[in-house]
């Protein structure tokens, strides 16, 4: 049984990215295999390399996998327009979220797109480039809800996916036997959906993917600031930060980040997130 709605959401989910028109990333996705004919490859982050990207693909728009079974969004067309500027070739790893500091830390990734939110206690772990979008924690409640703003969160259950800013803001908050973690935001709005829990606290574009989805759902605004979505890599590879966080200086002012943003959140659509 719930089994089968989480089933069922994604296949809405999917469905409902079809009809908004967000199926259209045109990544290059590859494995690694080739690159090993030349000269001195020992360098990570130096042109003719690969770029790992890791990412966590059940946030739309930002991250999905489309129906080529391929991550597709926002930041996958950011990073490979980042990595057309090195030189290099982009491969993209879907993993949980809360892996990607420790993958960028261990070596397995080179660098996280993935609506990472730029945060001070992460900011000690890695290094985050000039930010390139802005999001906001929202609530989503049951249509009927009586929950009305955050005030009425308290000894409620929230949901939220594991190890994100809406996770450790409710922690602090609401207190830790409140906060019911889930290993993506879908899993969270289902088990919402079921009745498990009261409401789901994550970031405003994910949220409205997942309540158009979905019959029954609405979103509630908080009063949480904006937050900033950057690029992280490992603290160690200050060649490669800096040659990515030029790339994102230069895709911000000649306008190929607005134009990809706008791709997947039309302005006319009512959106609040804008390139930074
Ligand atoms: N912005 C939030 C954070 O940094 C949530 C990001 C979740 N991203 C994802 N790809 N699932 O914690």
């Amino acid at each position: 049984m719930k089994k089968l709605s989480i089933a069922m959401l994604s296949m809405v989910l999917a469905g409902s990215m079809l009809l908004t028109g967000c199926g259209g990333g045109n990544t290059e996705q590859t494995t690694t295999d080739e690159g090993t004919d030349s000269a001195t490859t020992e360098t990570a982050g130096t042109e003719g390399g690969v770029l790992r990207m890791g990412t966590n693909a059940t946030f739309p728009p930002y991250e999905y996998v489309d129906e080529n079974n391929e991550v597709a969004g926002i930041d996958a067309d950011i990073a490979a327009a980042i990595a057309d500027k090195l030189g290099m070739e982009l491969e993209i790893t879907d993993m949980a979220f809360d892996s990607l500091i420790p993958a960028l830390q261990s070596d397995t990734i080179d660098i996280v797109l993935a609506g990472m939110t730029v945060d001070p206690e992460r900011a000690e772990q890695v290094n985050f480039t000039d930010s390139y979008a802005t999001g906001v924690q929202v609530i989503i409640v049951p249509e009927d809800s009586d929950i009305a703003s955050p005030d009425d969160l308290e000894g409620k259950n929230i949901g939220v996916q594991t190890g994100t800013t809406g996770d450790l803001q409710c922690t602090d908050a609401y207190g830790q036997e409140f906060v019911k973690q889930f290993d993506n935001g879908p899993l969270a709005v289902a088990a919402l959906l079921n009745g498990q829990i009261d409401c789901v606290v994550i970031d405003n574009e994910p949220a409205k993917n997942y309540v158009a989805a979905n019959e029954g759902l609405k979103i509630l605004d908080t009063a949480y600031a904006d937050e900033d979505y950057a690029a992280a890599i490992a603290k160690e590879d200050t060649e490669l930060f800096e040659q990515v966080n030029t790339a994102i200086q230069e895709l911000k002012e000649d306008g190929t980040i607005a134009s990809i943003i706008e791709k997947y959140i039309p302005s006319d659509g009512g959106s609040e997130d804008t390139a930074a």
